[in-house]
């Protein structure tokens, strides 16, 4: 059986495309005023499959949005120092707005050295110590774009945050931290968990707002979703086989189609019959917090070069 749901669909693909919208009318505006055109540049180093599909995204649609938009594919045996020199010329060229490493980096690359080697202002991933401390204290600053986008969608479709309790599990440096204090920022009682927290289910179960980024299909299930509850769903996984499909899906026959005819459909962290049974408001997937984070690369890349002339917002 397919589930009924009143549940409120909080649609990550159309906040996405209207932030795409407001970026071009942004870069237009600062074009015209300043004469300039937001700069954005990707590097790739190796050929990581996922990494190449996320990073050809980024790059069309910062074309898109009228941004002037490169990718730098460097082979995958491109030594650290060769990679920090990359960084460095990047820093050091004023049509360049926004630097993004695409990461996983190869092994024996010093990821960490790589990021901390980018200019803090050009840091559109938000991942530098300078702009996580930023974030941490409160001072503006670029912001991870995954948990700004959330963010972003939370503030869009009016879900009250302040005073609710908000659990988000995981805490990565790219999503879980940087989202929890986001939320604290909304004024939401925020918790963390992990793969080390005792009673999940009791902990994720008292949540207003359900957050999971812990990268394991489906494993959120009802036990630790609160009737009510608002759920975003930040996992992201590939479902190749029918039954799997039947278990997460029911009789959906587009979902069956896509295994069927393209060998995958795309599953989150959160069971998402479940999800529907329980939710108040979610995020589907695909098409939930996945778009979002481009959105946001280039609202941030927006905002990179309108300080770089002096004109934020
Ligand atoms: N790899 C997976 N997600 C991301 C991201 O948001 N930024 C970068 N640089 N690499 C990633």
């Amino acid at each position: 059986m397919q589930t009924e749901s009143s549940a409120r669909k909080l649609d990550g693909k159309a906040t996405a495309k209207a932030i795409h919208q407001e970026v071009a009318k942004g870069c237009a505006e600062l074009q015209e005023n300043h004469g300039v055109r937001p700069g954005l540049t990707v590097v790739l180093v190796g050929e990581d499959p996922a990494s190449q599909i996320y990073v050809r995204n980024k790059e069309k649609s910062a074309t898109e949005v009228g941004m002037k938009s490169e990718a730098l594919r460097l082979p995958a045996d491109t030594s650290e120092a060769e990679i920090l020199d990359t960084v460095r010329r990047l820093n050091d060229d004023p049509s360049v707005h926004g630097i993004l490493v695409q990461l996983p980096l190869p092994e024996g690359v010093d990821s960490q050295k790589v990021i901390e080697t980018i200019a803090p202002e050009k840091d559109v991933d938000g991942f530098h110590p300078y702009n996580t401390g930023r974030l941490l204290t409160g001072l503006p600053g670029l912001v991870s774009c995954t948990p700004f986008g959330i963010i972003e969608l939370l503030k869009r479709y009016e879900v009250p945050m302040s005073g609710k309790h908000a659990v988000v599990i995981g805490r990565s440096n790219i999503v879980g931290k940087p989202l929890a204090v986001l939320l604290l920022r909304e004024n939401c009682t925020v918790t963390i968990c992990h793969s080390r927290t005792q009673d999940l289910p009791g902990i994720a179960s008292s949540a207003d707002i359900l957050l999971a980024a812990i990268g394991r299909p489906a494993m959120i299930t009802r036990e630790y979703i609160k009737p009510g509850a608002v759920v975003v769903d930040v996992g992201i996984h590939r479902v190749e086989d029918e039954a799997t499909c039947r278990e997460l899906f029911g009789d959906n026959e587009r979902r069956l189609r896509a295994v069927q005819k393209r060998g995958a459909t795309l599953v989150g962290d959160v069971h998402p019959q479940h999800m529907l049974e329980r939710a108040s408001a979610y995020t589907p997937v695909p098409g939930g917090v996945g778009p979002l984070t481009i959105a946001l690369l280039l609202q941030n890349t927006l905002q990179a070069a309108r300080e770089s002339v002096g004109a934020a917002s």
